[in-house]
């Protein structure tokens, strides 16, 4: 089970101001866990571990080997909570050079739905030419113009190369059980589809199809992934105290971080494989507590990639960020510095080490440093990366998240800050039924 340690946020904020938290944790559960706060339409997550049944599992499991027996590249079609916790365990769980194998096991998995670049959806239907590719359509409203434009080419594209009939075996939707044109769209066509359960927002849908049959496609075991979810459902849950549950504790600490003055969050890895964790991560928090004029911004960097470039201002910028690391205790390959005559590079001293002991180092003086350097430091540590970790780790965020956000004061399930963009873009494109919008904005040019 995934471990969680704020030992060294201690410097700069008291131990006891974070255990007074306990009683608003408590209270912040509860609210939780009776739906009576604020966007409590929007708690079908709190249990989705452990009421996810073995039927729908292998529903999803043989949705999947219809998908992996036919397609040798699978798009999955999504935007934001739609899209960005399928990636994050795909690719924490790959082969870094999944693409580059000459013989693929399983179907490589890429995303589109997430971008309006002209460029990216040319350069992808180009890739798909000649492909036996299928798609996952997602989208909970089923009206998102990003997925909705890249899943009207595809469609096309993949009706026109592989045939209208194999099109309805390898096109899957997810999406609203009623509402919404990818809903239409998949009745009609008779696709095989799922549904986002009206009460689980995108950023909280990941241990439902929306995450789980990409992460079976891509050839990863979907029952470990939610045994590790179920594991820390118990472990971060109502009845857990307050010094032993770990998302109590995390998310007590970075309020009393944040009214310590600290207001950014940087979520750190010395694995490359966990960027996508990262933006899973900062979605999660950036729209469940950035309103109401709040909220922690949250960041990331990849280390020790980007202590060459934003190790600078971490180190010695504006004292307003706190780190919080997701470590991999075991790595799951070997291999050692090899020793060399010359010794031209001066790395003989490392000869025999494993890689990760020197990635270990470079995390424990990273640590040393930024703690000396004004930054608070809190741990994940993933025992290995693998499904059950992953699961254990996606739970222990949300739950996280959930507590932090009703300790903040927000309804930490809303995100009615996105739609202003989109009001302006339908607006500046004519878009039927924003006539006026399109007049107001016109003036403002
Ligand atoms: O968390 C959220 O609600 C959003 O990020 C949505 O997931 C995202 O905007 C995509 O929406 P939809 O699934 O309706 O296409």
């Amino acid at each position: 089970m995934i471990s969680f340690n704020n030992e060294k946020t201690f410097g700069f904020i008291s131990k006891d101001k974070v255990a007074a938290y306990e009683t608003a944790v408590k209270n912040a559960q509860e609210t939780l866990e009776k739906g009576t706060g604020q966007g409590s339409d929007f708690l079908g997550w709190l249990h989705l571990p452990s009421s996810i049944t073995s039927a729908e599992l292998a529903d999803i499991k043989a949705t999947a080997k219809v998908l992996r027996d036919n397609c040798e590249v699978v798009v999955v079609a999504g935007i934001g909570g739609s899209y960005l916790g399928a990636r994050a365990a795909i690719e924490a769980l790959s082969d870094s050079f999944t693409w580059l194998h000459d013989k693929k096991a399983d179907p490589i998995i890429i995303y589109a739905g997430n971008n309006i670049s002209e460029d990216y959806l040319y350069e992808l239907t180009t890739y798909l030419k000649g492909r036996r590719f299928g798609v996952i359509n997602i989208s909970k409203s089923g009206t998102t113009t990003e997925t909705a434009l890249a899943f009207r080419l595809l469609k096309k594209q993949c009706e026109d190369q592989r045939g209208k009939e194999m099109a309805r075996k390898v096109i899957v939707a997810i999406t609203d059980a009623r509402k919404g044109a990818a809903r239409i769209t998949a009745d009609q066509e008779g696709y095989k589809s799922y549904v986002i359960p009206d009460n689980v927002g995108g950023r909280f849908s990941v241990l439902t199809p929306v995450g789980l049959l990409p992460i079976a496609v891509a050839g990863f075991d979907i029952d470990q992934l939610i045994a590790g979810a179920v594991e820390m459902e118990k472990a971060c849950g109502a009845d857990v105290p307050f010094d032993k549950n770990p998302a109590a504790i995390y998310a007590a600490t970075r309020n009393e971080l944040h009214a310590n003055g600290k207001q950014i969050e940087i979520l750190v890895n010395f694995c490359p494989k966990l960027h996508y964790v990262s933006e899973w991560w900062k979605q999660l928090f950036g729209e469940s507590e950035g309103k109401e004029n709040k909220g922690i911004y949250p960041a990331s960097v990849d280390f020790t990639t980007d202590l060459h470039s934003m190790g600078q201002w971490i180190q010695e910028g504006e004292r307003i960020i706190f780190e919080t690391v997701v470590s991999v205790d075991q790595v799951n390959h070997e291999l050692r510095v090899p020793a060399d005559e010359a010794n031209l590079d001066g790395l003989n001293y490392l000869a025999g080490k494993r890689v990760d002991e020197v990635n270990k180092m470079a995390e424990l003086g990273t640590q040393l440093a930024h703690v000396e350097g004004g930054v608070p430091n809190m741990r994940v540590v993933m025992p290995r990366l693998d499904e059950f970790c992953v699961g254990n780790l996606f739970y222990f965020f949300e739950r996280a998240c959930g507590i932090s956000g009703y300790l903040l004061g927000v309804n930490p399930f809303n995100q009615p800050g996105v739609e202003a963009y989109k009001k302006n873009m339908f607006a500046l494109l004519n878009k039927p039924g924003y006539e006026e919008a399109s007049k107001a904005i016109q003036a403002k040019l």
